[in-house]
């Protein structure tokens, strides 16, 4: 359960994705799902996803295990700017951790723009190097890389997005929590990230079941409320996938989430009244 982008970057390396599937509690793997993954597998690297603006809630285990294994963890943290887990930011001990600064993303630019964080001075070194054409002197050229330079312009507004980061973060968490609290429709299940964790905002979250979310669609449109189905599918379905996938460990989750998942409006500055719409119809809303 992912954006397509995890899937890819693993075949753009040349490896062989094998893809596990998400806990219907967490919507996110577990170390007892990454450790079958390990065990059935035996990979040289593992990419945790941590989606809706939630930390995966056992990611420190998951970080010690692949220590002790030697895998490698890198981990998507494309909707995790802001995120912490039992007090830290989710990024301070992620070996390698990828971001996306596109502009619809908690921290994002005004057009395309992502980040790479690392503890590692050797990984750090080795991405500006690969993101740059390969480049370790003007003319010359250590590794066949390529050009994901971030752009002044881009940089400049990100300086200026930075200063507004905290502000974002609290209009978008008083969103979510809003509509957990205020929300008392039994269609919809509001789900909160796991233990330890401080969400983002970046989505909110409510589960229902397959047979009323196609109603509940239709009464969103008919009130003018937009909604997202985040993620309407797993990735090891999509056509792309057939010809590269090595196997999967599949329960049917991500397919029951795929069809179960409606995230109702959310985004930073949201106003008062546009929450308390949303409130308003969602709870008179009879399935
Ligand atoms: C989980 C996840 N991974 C990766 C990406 C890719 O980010 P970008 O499009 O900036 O490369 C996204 C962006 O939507 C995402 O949500």
């Amino acid at each position: 359960m992912t954006f397509w982008a995890t899937f890819e970057s693993i075949v753009n390396v040349g490896a062989i994705p094998y893809t596990i599937d998400v806990s219907k509690e967490t919507l996110h793997l577990t170390l007892a799902s990454v450790k079958e993954g390990v065990e059935k597998f035996k990979p040289r690297a593992i990419l945790l996803v941590h989606l809706y603006g939630w930390a995966c809630p056992e990611t420190n285990e998951i970080r010690d295990y692949c220590r002790e294994q030697n895998v490698i963890l890198v981990e998507d943290c494309a909707q995790a700017i802001g995120d912490e887990i039992n007090g830290e930011s989710l990024l301070t001990n992620a070996h390698v951790a990828t971001t996306s600064y596109y502009p619809a993303k908690v921290l994002g630019a005004s057009g395309d723009a992502g980040g790479v964080f690392t503890t590692e001075q050797k990984i750090a070194d080795t991405a500006r190097i690969l993101v740059n054409h390969g480049r370790t002197g003007h003319y010359d050229h250590g590794l066949i890389g390529w050009n994901s330079r971030l752009g002044a312009y881009e940089a400049a507004f990100m300086v200026e997005a930075l200063k507004h980061l905290d502000a974002r973060l609290d209009s978008r968490r008083n969103v979510c929590e809003q509509y957990r609290t205020k929300i008392k429709n039994p269609a919809l299940k509001f789900l909160a990230p796991g233990a330890g964790v401080k969400e983002n905002g970046y989505l909110s979250v409510a589960l229902m079941t397959p047979e009323t979310r196609p109603a509940f669609i239709e009464y969103l449109k008919k009130h003018e409320i937009g909604f997202g189905t985040v993620y309407p599918g797993a990735m090891s379905a999509q056509p792309g996938a057939t010809s590269h996938l090595g196997g999967k460990i599949s329960h049917g989750h991500a397919e029951w989430i795929a069809k179960s998942i409606i995230n109702l409006p959310c985004f930073a500055y949201m106003k008062q009244e546009e929450i308390d719409y949303v409130i308003e119809k969602v709870n008179q809303f009879s399935a």
